[in-house]
């Protein structure tokens, strides 16, 4: 077998919430121990943006899903070139894309399933454009072994927070957690939404793209009957291995659910951060705490960024359990997930395998990711 060595990579990331291009060099050691070197946000143009939008909302043609392919794989090049002209080529770029559709339900016809994954962002431009070899397109495998393709993250959270009886949460756009201990296997599945309704409710009451410090939510009022009603989703009592996103929790779900909201849009954004402290509090009463004892819970992600989701949580979980946040561990709740891409990056480029079926709900274990060559 090959000798493994440290390999510093350049990774790419961006979520649901599409607020930015993430993009990291790292080191990634043989261990899987990952160091971040440098992160930038790149923003995308507000253009590209709104046509990602367009993507989501279903009113889009193949021939915009053709175009945008390229242009975000430029985007991606271009995040890339930034650390690059600082810091000179990185050994290769591990790149997740920008997922557009995600379809992990297991619907046939004439017996072929329909389960499907599509991130976009071409990875021959970025290798074009930055002479580097690439790495991309994880998700595919897993859904090809029969799993959901999703959460991908735990498999670098295994490796970073094994030994711990630990909650790490993840609050993007979706909200994911990986469940790591000292008895059982690691697993993990999304809790549901994480910013998204938030960001949502924030574009369409105040036309901003998020609650900046989760001010807005913290001077408005909880409805306790409409957050009732807005946990009775199934998604929340289905047990896991089980994966979520914008193709369920859609514009026209918000829109219903807000026919019920409270009037006073304050009260709608707390009500709605709410929600996303109060789901993750009980899928952990539900399908974490019956078998395991978490001492932590370790949140990151933008939601760590946000002080009412934060309080939100605290009040939730319950009183024994340390609320924490990457930064504690020295891992920014900004570049997590791209460190996470380095590590799942670096598993490829060693054909290591680098899904975890406890997660995903996988057959087996499968090297993830595509290679392309500059
Ligand atoms: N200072 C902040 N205050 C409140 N919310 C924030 C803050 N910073 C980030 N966020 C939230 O985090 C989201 C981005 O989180 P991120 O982890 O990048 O998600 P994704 O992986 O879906 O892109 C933003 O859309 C916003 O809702
Ligand atoms: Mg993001």
């Amino acid at each position: 077998m090959e000798e493994l060595e440290s390999k510093k990579i350049i990774a790419l990331m961006s979520g649901t919430s599409c607020d930015s291009i993430d993009a990291g060099l790292c080191e990634v050691m043989p261990d899987l121990s990952c160091r971040l070197i440098s992160g930038i946000n790149y923003k995308y143009p507000e253009h590209i943006r709104a046509k990602i939008f367009q993507l989501f909302s279903g009113n889009a043609s193949v021939k915009d899903v053709c175009l945008m392919n390229f242009a975000v794989g430029r985007c991606f090049a271009d995040a890339c070139k930034a650390l690059i002209s600082e810091f000179g080529k990185p050994d290769f770029i591990s790149s997740h894309g920008q997922t557009i559709y995600h379809y992990p339900f297991d619907e046939k016809i004439d017996n072929i399933s329909l389960k499907s994954t599509l991130q976009i962002g071409e990875s021959s431009v970025i290798a074009q454009e930055t002479g580097c070899t690439v790495i991309s397109n994880f998700r595919e495998a897993d859904i090809s072994a029969g799993g959901q393709g999703a959460p991908l993250v735990c498999f670098a959270d295994e490796k970073w927070f094994k030994g711990k009886n630990a909650a790490v949460q993840n609050i993007g756009g979706i909200a994911n957690v990986t469940v790591v201990s000292k008895g059982h296997d690691t697993f993990g599945f999304d809790t549901g939404p994480g910013n998204m309704i938030i960001d949502y409710c924030m574009n369409k009451f105040y036309g901003k793209p998020y609650d900046q410090d989760g001010k807005i939510a913290l001077a408005g009022n909880v409805c306790e009957s409409w957050l009732d009603c807005l946990m009775q989703d199934e998604y929340y009592y289905k047990n896991p291995p089980k994966t979520t996103g914008r193709e369920y929790f859609t514009p026209l779900y918000i829109e219903n659910a807000l026919k019920f909201a409270p009037e006073n849009p304050e009260d709608i954004i707390a009500t709605v951060t709410a929600l996303t402290a109060k789901t993750i509090a009980s899928a952990y009463e539900r399908f974490i705490y019956p078998d395991i004892d978490i001492e932590e819970v370790i949140i990151g992600g933008g939601g760590a960024y946000n002080p009412a989701i934060m309080k939100f949580l605290r009040a939730y979980l319950p009183k024994h359990i340390n609320l924490k946040t990457h930064e504690d561990y020295g891992i920014s709740n900004n570049f997590k997930e791209v460190m996470a891409f380095a590590v799942l990056g670096y598993c490829t480029y060693y054909n290591i395998p680098n899904n975890l079926p406890a997660c995903t709900g996988a057959k087996n274990r499968v090297v993830l990711g595509k290679v392309t060559n500059c």
